[in-house]
């Protein structure tokens, strides 16, 4: 009997890329999305690209009753991946109340039924955002957790100290945390990818959607940072390596490999890029020169954060493997795909 797992926020960008992996590995997916960020036809594409089609419930994973039901319904679930959220910084300090009730409220329900489901274990998205600029570089999963920047931020904080208090408090559960640093890239079937809604505030999405001609440059925000090129520096993760570190948390917690019951891990390549390395790699991978010009810094910035993930890479198993060249191409061809598709 294949295992059933519960992937809230399943039709997102970091969700869909999961549910493939996962069905890959021989799991049983339910996606729970209720479409606020992403369309319905990603469960196609799903299935074209791994000939199985998941269970798809439009639910709102705010709606305790509506969630209740679809454990009920689906009453083999063996544990959780909670991606979603509300995830824009911008929009975050613009609506706060919106990004308390939605990312905080999800989370609290899914805590809630799990142990009337005797749901094993959640995954839970969380952010190299709770660092804020790391004094030590890498950063390790012990680096001290900073007063965050933003109420988007914030939610990644709140949340990880729910998870913690519920399972101190002996709730029947346990979680691993998951830190991404800077997803970026697409499938390689160019069927699943970041879908941003209007301007695109990441980077990445920026860079494509400049070179196919929807925005007229790509703005860097700042070359005066103390780095080596003057701009910032992340640790872009391709999104497919993203997807595997689930699989194996998720084999992690229902194999009871875990050292602890609630673990963090970073994930991350562990290389540091600058924007500009970035913008060079595009120009490399892709043989198309993009038009930008540096202008002044972006408020709230981080100048410069990349992972240490050799916890991950030893306890997990788990390592990022794909090259900066091929994630970038990936996302150009995802782009490309979506002009044909009349998209974007
Ligand atoms: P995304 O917006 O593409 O995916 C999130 C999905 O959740 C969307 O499909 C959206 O429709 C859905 N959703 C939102 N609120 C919901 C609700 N109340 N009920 C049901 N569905 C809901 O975002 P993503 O980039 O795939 O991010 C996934 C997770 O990873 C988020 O928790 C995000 O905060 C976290 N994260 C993302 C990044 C990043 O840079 N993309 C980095 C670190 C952490
Ligand atoms: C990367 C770099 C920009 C756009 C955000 C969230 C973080 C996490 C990942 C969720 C920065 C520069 C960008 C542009 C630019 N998400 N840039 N021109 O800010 O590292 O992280 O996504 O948890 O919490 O804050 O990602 O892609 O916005 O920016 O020069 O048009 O690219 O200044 O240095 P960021 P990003």
């Amino acid at each position: 009997m294949k295992e059933r797992i519960l992937v809230t926020g399943g039709t997102g960008y970091i969700g869909s890329h999961t549910v493939v992996e996962l069905q890959n590995a021989g799991y049983d997916v339910v996606i729970v999305d209720n479409l606020s960020n992403s369309r319905a036809d990603v469960v196609d594409n799903i299935e074209k690209i791994t000939g199985i089609r998941p269970a798809f419930e439009k639910v709102d994973c705010l709606d305790f009753a509506g969630m209740d039901t679809v454990f009920a319904k689906y009453d083999d679930i063996k544990a959780i991946i909670h991606f979603a959220a509300s995830k824009a910084v911008g929009e975050s300090v613009q609506k706060p109340l919106l990004y308390y009730r939605n990312n905080i409220g999800s989370l609290i329900n899914m805590l809630e039924l799990m142990p009337k489901y005797k749901v094993e274990g959640i995954v839970f998205s969380s952010s190299c955002t709770v660092y804020g600029q790391p004094d030590v570089l890498p950063v390790t999963e012990k680096a001290p957790i900073k007063k965050a920047e933003s109420p988007y931020g914030n939610t990644k904080q709140i949340n990880e100290e729910i998870i913690r208090d519920t399972v101190a408090s002996g709730a029947p559960v346990s979680a691993i945390l998951l830190r991404y640093f800077n997803p970026i890239g697409a499938h390689p079937s160019a069927l699943l990818g970041e879908l941003p809604n209007g301007v695109p505030q990441n980077l990445v999405p920026y860079i494509t959607q400049t070179a196919i001609g929807i925005r007229e440059k790509l703005s860097v925000f700042g070359d005066d940072y103390n780095t080596p090129d003057g701009s910032c520096i992340r640790d872009f993760i391709n999104v497919v390596d993203l997807a595997k570190a689930h699989v194996v948390a998720i084999r992690r917690i229902l194999e009871h490999k875990q050292k602890e019951k609630v673990e963090v891990f970073n994930i991350g390549t562990g290389r540091g890029l600058s924007v500009l390395e970035l913008i060079n790699a595009f120009e490399k991978a892709t043989g198309v020169k993009l038009n930008y010009q540096i202008v002044g810094r972006r408020i709230g910035d981080i100048e410069k954060v990349w992972a240490n993930p050799e916890l991950a890479n030893k306890e997990l198993g788990w390592k990022a493997e794909t090259s900066t060249e091929d994630t970038l191409l990936s996302a150009w061809n995802w782009q490309l795909k979506l002009r044909e598709r009349g998209i974007q």
